[in-house]
C-alpha cells in the first residue's frame, strides 16, 4: 500500500467533489500552438503563458472546477506579477495537476495505431512534481477506431503503460487519472464504439489488477460511447447516456471515487448534455461520482474570444466561467439547453 493512500483517497474525491469537475488545461507546446495558428495566436511562449494566466486567474473559478491539468511548461510559468501558476492555483483552492506522459507515438509494427510513451524517469519526475505541489496526474492512452483495428496488440500494450504509470503515480503521491481515450474520428457505429470501449476498459483493469493499483486512489478519464463523427446515423443524447453508463457499470469497479470524461471533439452543448443526462438518469444510483475533465468543452469559446488579445482577457474569463458552471450543473443532472445562452460580457 501506498505510504499516501490517506492523502490520495482524500485528494481524489475532493478531485470529484459534488457539482465540481477538472479544467484540462494541458496541452502539449505542439497541440497549443496548433490551436493558437489557426486563430492567427502569435505561437510563443509568452502568448501561452498569458492564455494560461487567463485561464487560472478567472475569479471564483473553483465554484466548479477541483482542479486544473498543467503541462510540464506551464507548471513552471508565474502570471505577469511574477507570481508562480502554482501558487495562484493554491490560493485560489485549486488542486493542480500535471500531464506528465510523453505524448502518443506510433505503434512499432501496428499500423495506424498509437501507444503513449513516457515511462523512462517516470518516477523522479513524479517525485519532482510532487515538490512542485502537484497532487493528481494525467496519462492519456489512444485507440484509434479503423479498417481492422484497433488491435489486441495495441489495446494491451497501452492499457499496460498506464498500469505501470498508475503505481508508479500512487507511490509518489499523485492520483492517478487514468485517460483511455477511444477516439470519436471516424465513421464508426455507437455499437461498435460500444464494444471497443468495452474491451478497452477490460483490458485496462486487468492491469491495473495486475499492477496493484489501488482504485479506491485513481480517477477514470474515459471518452464516452458515441457513434464516430462521419457516421451517418448520428447518436442521440439519451443512447450516449444510456451506453456508456451500460459500458462503465459493466466494466469499472465500485470502489473507483470518480469518473471524469475527456469532451473528445464533441460541442460545448453535446458535452454537457451528454453528461447531464448520465447524471440526470442514473446519479443516484451510480457507485461513482460522474463528472467532467473538459479541455475544448471548457477553454474553447474563451480562446476563440481572447485570440491573442489581452484586452479581451476579461470576457474571455466569463465565457470560461459560463462553460465551468453549466458543466457543473451538468455533473448534477441540472443542466438545460436554456442555460446556454452567452452571458453579457464586460
Ligand atoms: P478534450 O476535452 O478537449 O478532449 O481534452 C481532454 C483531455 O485532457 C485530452 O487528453
Amino acid at each position: 500500500m501506498s505510504n499516501y493512500a490517506q492523502e490520495l483517497r482524500a485528494t481524489a474525491q475532493a478531485m470529484v467533489a459534488p457539482g465540481k469537475g477538472i479544467l484540462a488545461m494541458d496541452e502539449s507546446n505542439g497541440t497549443c500552438n496548433k490551436r493558437f495558428d489557426k486563430l492567427g495566436i502569435p505561437t510563443t511562449e509568452d502568448r501561452r503563458r498569458a492564455y494560461r494566466e487567463l485561464i487560472l486567474t478567472t475569479p471564483n473559478l473553483s465554484e466548479f472546477i477541483s482542479g486544473a491539468i498543467l503541462y510540464d511548461e506551464t507548471i513552471r510559468q508565474s502570471s505577469q506579477t511574477g507570481v508562480p501558476f502554482t501558487q495562484i492555483m493554491q490560493q485560489a483552492g485549486i488542486i493542480i495537476g500535471i500531464k506528465v506522459d510523453g505524448g502518443a507515438k506510433d505503434l512499432a509494427g501496428c499500423p495506424g495505431e498509437k501507444v503513449t510513451e513516457g515511462l523512462d524517469e517516470l518516477g523522479s519526475r513524479i517525485a519532482e512534481y510532487y515538490k512542485m505541489g502537484a497532487r493528481f496526474a494525467k496519462w492519456r492512452a489512444v485507440i484509434t477506431i479503423g479498417e481492422g483495428i484497433p488491435s489486441r496488440t495495441c489495446i494491451e500494450a497501452n492499457a499496460h503503460a498506464l498500469a505501470r504509470y498508475a503505481v508508479l503515480c500512487q507511490e509518489g503521491g499523485l492520483v492517478p487519472i487514468v485517460e483511455p481515450e477511444v477516439l470519436i474520428d471516424g465513421d464508426h457505429t455507437i455499437e461498435l464504439c460500444y464494444e471497443v470501449t468495452d474491451q478497452t476498459l477490460q483490458a485496462v483493469f486487468t492491469q491495473l489488477r495486475l499492477h496493484k493499483v489501488a482504485f479506491d486512489q485513481m480517477i477514470l478519464k474515459p471518452s464516452m460511447v458515441i457513434a464516430g463523427l462521419n457516421c451517418s446515423t448520428p447518436s442521440t443524447v439519451d443512447q450516449v447516456a444510456d451506453q456508456t453508463i451500460e459500458c462503465l457499470l459493466n466494466n469499472v469497479p465500485a470502489s473507483v471515487p470518480g469518473v471524469a470524461f475527456l469532451s473528445g471533439g464533441q460541442t460545448n452543448e453535446q458535452s454537457s448534455a451528454h453528461l447531464n443526462t448520465m447524471n440526470a438518469r442514473y446519479g443516484d444510483r451510480l457507485p461513482w461520482r460522474v463528472t467532467f475533465s473538459y479541455a475544448r468543452a471548457i477553454q474553447q469559446s474563451a480562446l476563440e474570444y481572447w485570440r491573442g488579445n489581452d484586452a479581451n482577457t476579461q470576457a474571455a474569463q466569463q465565457l470560461l466561467y459560463h462553460r465551468a458552471k453549466l458543466n457543473s450543473a451538468a455533473s448534477v443532472g441540472k443542466y438545460s439547453p436554456d442555460m446556454e445562452k452567452t452571458p453579457v460580457l464586460v
